[in-house]
């Protein structure tokens, strides 16, 4: 079976674009690696809450439950998500995770670990930007024997009680999970630059509220590198207290410590990076869709390189929220709407080339047709010519029988072979 679209992943971002393609009556199904739907939050850190609340982070059809001003926690999110595939089943294959996309014709060919491989007109490619954390290599990280880990694998902070702990970054990962560990260890944050905060309620409302209500949730307004922190006040107070404190960044590892900006050597038993994520899309790179350094070429979410190829979650393939809950089912609708006219062109396209293959068919059959009855006169003629000539009299009787028969026998051959052709499978 050639499917209209496969969506590689079913976290948030192929779960939107499935309820829009199942919306738009297409065949599709979703290829998910892991063993549910939900993608990456059952794996972030325990105590997580969304940073917006219920009210705007619902995918599209089917809205958050519960207060629609409570910040829903990690596990609300992966029920809701969980929920959401089961209330429009979605037709998600599970333990399918893709290892390579080949063009083969008019239609992609997408192999899979354990389960075999598929076809689609189309791919939607919504395996998220937070699969590969970026872990910086410092001057002389390899030598520190310490705890070195990714924020991407921390989950609650029983396990630093007592330690002396650097979270490296200084935007909300970092913010959240230095606090946290500040409860029971000491803990710094070694930041490249000042903490720039957010307020995350303004005149009593969330700041998603006047994001919405500004059209700037709809704009690029943030670029990559300047997210700020979303904060109600709770977190500059417990900053500004030395809970934990801040620090610009540090020179560099020693075997059991760093050397600080001012030249200060420090012991340090763990440092957690919470430097943010990467893309990882290796299931692409033979089909000439990213760009040198492993970026998608998009726009809007279409494949700029690569006809019927399609991105949802990218973060900010259209706007600042197109990697979130709240902003994710616009950028999926304007995807599928795309899928859908590309297929409606292609489907066109198709229709056009079977009814030229068939009319150039048949004008060779009646050229090559009428080339034989050009032929048999020709032989008629000579045939009644040689009759003359040997009966020295050409009676019309004579004349007139011959051609009957000729024509007869012409006809009858040229009219099966005719018909053979005309009505031939095709
Ligand atoms: C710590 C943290 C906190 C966040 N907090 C918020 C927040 O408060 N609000 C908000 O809106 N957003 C938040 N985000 C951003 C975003 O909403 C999440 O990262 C979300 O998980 C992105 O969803 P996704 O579907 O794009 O990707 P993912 O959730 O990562 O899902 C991708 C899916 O694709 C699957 N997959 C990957 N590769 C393959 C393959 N080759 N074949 C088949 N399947 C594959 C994965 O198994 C996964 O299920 C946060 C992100 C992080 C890291
Ligand atoms: N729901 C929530 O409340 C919540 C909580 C955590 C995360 N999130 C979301 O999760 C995503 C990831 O967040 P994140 O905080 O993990 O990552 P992030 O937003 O990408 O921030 C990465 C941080 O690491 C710093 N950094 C990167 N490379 C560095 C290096 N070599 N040396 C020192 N510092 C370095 C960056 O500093 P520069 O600014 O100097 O580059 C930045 O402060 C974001 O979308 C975020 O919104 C949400």
């Amino acid at each position: 079976m050639i499917y209209d679209a496969i969506v590689i992943g079913a976290g948030q971002a192929g779960l939107a674009a499935g309820y829009h393609l199942q919306q738009a009556g297409l065949r599709f199904v979703i290829l998910e690696a892991g063993a549910e739907p939900g993608g990456s939050w059952p794996h972030f850190y325990d105590s997580l809450s969304l940073n917006s609340t219920a009210r705007y982070s619902s995918l599209p059809g089917l809205p958050f439950p519960g207060r629609p001003d409570h910040y829903p926690r990690r596990d609300e999110v992966v029920a809701y998500l969980r929920s959401y595939a089961a209330h429009f089943a979605l037709p998600i294959v599970t333990g399918a995770a893709v290892a390579k996309i080949e063009r083969s014709g008019r239609f992609f060919r997408v192999t899979t670990g354990d389960k075999g491989y598929f076809k689609a007109y189309t791919i939607v490619a919504a395996t998220g930007f937070f699969g590969q954390p970026h872990l910086p290599n410092l001057p002389d990280q390899a030598q520190f024997r310490g705890q070195i880990m990714h924020s991407a694998h921390y989950r609650r902070p029983e396990s630093f009680r007592q330690q002396r702990v650097l979270v490296v970054g200084g935007a909300n990962g970092a913010v959240q999970i230095g606090i946290e560990l500040a409860q029971v260890a000491r803990v710094t944050l070694a930041t490249r630059r000042p903490l720039r905060y957010l307020p995350q309620r303004v005149l009593g409302r969330d700041i998603h509220f006047w994001l919405k209500l500004s059209g700037l949730d709809r704009t690029q307004w943030l670029d990559e590198k300047s997210m700020p922190i979303f904060d109600t006040g709770t977190y500059r107070t417990a900053i500004s207290a030395g809970l934990p404190d801040r620090q610009p960044m540090f020179e560099r590892f020693t075997p059991d410590g760093v050397i600080w900006s001012d030249g200060r050597y420090e012991k340090v038993d763990t440092v957690i990076f919470a430097t943010g994520y990467r893309a990882k899309l290796p299931y692409l790179a033979d089909l000439g869709a990213l760009d040198e350094t492993g970026r998608a070429q998009q726009h809007r979410g279409a494949s700029t390189t690569v006809p019927g190829l399609y991105y949802v979650g990218l973060p900010r393939q259209r706007t600042v929220a197109s990697a979130t809950l709240r902003g994710v089912g616009v950028d999926a609708k304007i995807v599928v709407n795309h899928l859908q006219r590309y297929r409606q062109v292609e489907r066109q396209k198709d229709t056009r080339r079977a009814a030229d293959s068939l009319l150039k068919r048949r004008t060779q059959v009646w050229t090559s047709r009428s080339q034989e009855w050009v032929g048999l006169i020709g032989l008629m003629t000579l045939a009644l010519r040689q009759q003359i000539a040997t009966q020295k009299s050409a009676t019309p009787r004579l004349v007139g029988e011959a051609m009957v028969q000729s024509v007869r026998v012409s006809a009858g051959f040229l009219g099966f072979g005719h018909a053979a052709e005309l009505y031939a499978p095709i």
